[in-house]
């Protein structure tokens, strides 16, 4: 492989080592403590070979034990029918209890302030309705620019429900310059200069487009001095870089479990709510059934008033999918038995050895928009290629390396630290290479 540009974070974690060559990502493999878990995997494969699946930030692989999970669950309906959901061991009815430490360890909460619920949308209004409480002056929403379209039609239609302008009444802050990074520092400025208009701040962890990973707690921090009530959506950052949603004093967060987490297509989403408000009872919110105190659920028409449990869970709806949330379990074992800091020193490498491998073959105008400073990304790579994104796509698609491709000339490859090795990101970067230059 030729040499090429030498992106600083490749250098700084592997020093005078760092080499071209596949035997140095062989040498990689053979040291990484992690590399087993990689066998726990039913990675998407074409005619009996693996493919080099980089689309774990779009939708995570098939855990092998959770194909086994959702079995036992299917045969627990056929024998047991109804009493499926109290029967022993692990009735329905607390299937969400078992999800709701390893979870909170993977976003740097205490159990009782998640819960694992409906979509992703569907919680984000959940939690603007709780949150979002537009008077007075302070009525304004912050978000980012690019923000992924749900997040923004949610915002949109939030405002139009409280009668309010979008045009108006959001606020965008984005990069300077289309593609680049976002400044924290303007976020601060835009927060100080709105003031006590600013009712509430809902950003991405790790932008879906640029793979950019914000400041979440001087965010948080200056959200809070400004009075305003901070979410954020973790859709690309749960599962992928380390969080401290308590300790940051975030008011709320959702995201979906679908991507790093590998919950599966359209897993149930998580929710995080801060203590001092998941604790309150009284906080205003959208109810069901799900959420009142589980010991008088089943009072129904002898118990009539909602009583909310006061944690997370308390902002649950509806009796949980049980098909559709058996595969979290074994999906979250696995980054218990990896191991949130692990796993991100893992993907540190990781990307840095395919951001170096890639450095110099993008072709005329082609670019890594993501940061190159690793402490301001996750996993994700995106790539800006000019006029010739569809195409690099398609032949990498073709020569079984799996990443997406987002309008109008976004690429992106996500290496996860669970199943991905460094082999891999040879041969990506490779296969990269030649279909770029096939493509210019
Ligand atoms: C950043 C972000 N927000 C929101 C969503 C919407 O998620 P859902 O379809 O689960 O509601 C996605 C989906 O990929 C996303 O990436």
């Amino acid at each position: 492989m030729e040499v090429r540009l030498t992106p600083d974070a490749a250098q700084d974690l592997f020093g005078s080592a760092l080499s071209p060559d596949r035997g140095f990502a062989q040498t990689l493999d053979a040291s990484d403590a992690l590399a087993g878990l990689r066998d726990r995997f039913e990675l998407p494969c074409r005619e009996g070979v693996d493919l080099i699946y980089l689309a774990g930030n779009s939708l995570g692989p098939l855990p092998t034990e959770s194909r086994h999970a959702v079995e036992r669950e299917v045969q627990r309906w056929a024998s047991l029918g109804v009493d499926g959901w109290f029967e022993n061991p692990l009735p329905w009815y607390e299937i969400d209890e078992r999800f709701l430490a390893p979870l909170a360890r993977v976003v740097g909460a205490e159990p009782r302030e998640v819960a694992v619920m409906n979509g992703l949308t569907v919680n984000l209004h959940l939690m603007l309705a709780s949150f979002y409480r537009p008077s007075g002056r302070r009525r304004r929403i912050l978000i980012e620019r690019p923000c992924f379209p749900s997040d923004r039609f949610v915002v949109e239609t939030h405002l139009r429900w409280h009668g309010l302008d979008p045009a108006s009444a959001i606020l965008e802050v984005g990069p300077h310059d289309d593609g680049g990074p976002t400044d924290e520092a303007d976020i601060e400025a835009a927060l100080e200069g709105a003031g006590d208009e600013i009712a509430l701040v809902l950003l991405g962890g790790v932008n879906f487009l640029t793979g950019q990973l914000l400041d979440l707690h001087r965010i948080a921090t200056a959200a809070r001095e400004c009075g305003a009530v901070v979410g954020f959506d973790l859709a690309h950052a749960t599962g992928n870089v380390p969080l401290r949603l308590h300790d940051w004093e975030v008011d709320f967060a959702a995201w979906c479990n679908y991507k790093y987490v590998n919950g599966g297509p359209g897993a149930p989403g998580g929710i995080f709510i801060h203590e001092r408000h998941a604790t309150d009872s009284r906080l205003g919110r959208l109810g069901g059934w799900w959420g009142n105190d589980p010991a008088t659920r089943f009072r129904m028409q002898l118990d009539p008033d909602f009583a909310p449990r006061a944690d997370a869970a308390g902002w649950q709806l509806s009796c949980p999918p049980i098909l559709a949330m058996a595969p979290l379990g074994p999906a979250l074992a696995l980054f218990e038995e990896a191991g949130m800091d692990r796993l991100r020193a893992k993907s540190l490498r990781l990307t840095a050895y395919l951001e170096w491998l890639l450095a110099g073959s993008l072709g005329e105008g082609g670019e890594i928009v993501t940061p190159r400073d690793s402490e301001r990304r996750g996993a994700q790579l995106s790539l800006r290629l000019p006029g010739r994104a569809r195409r690099v796509h398609g032949s990498l698609q073709r020569a079984g390396v799996i990443g997406d491709y987002r309008q109008p000339d976004f690429l992106r490859l996500a290496p996860a630290p669970l199943f991905n090795t460094f082999e891999e990101m040879w041969r990506a970067a490779e296969a990269t290479r030649i279909a770029v230059r096939e493509a210019s």
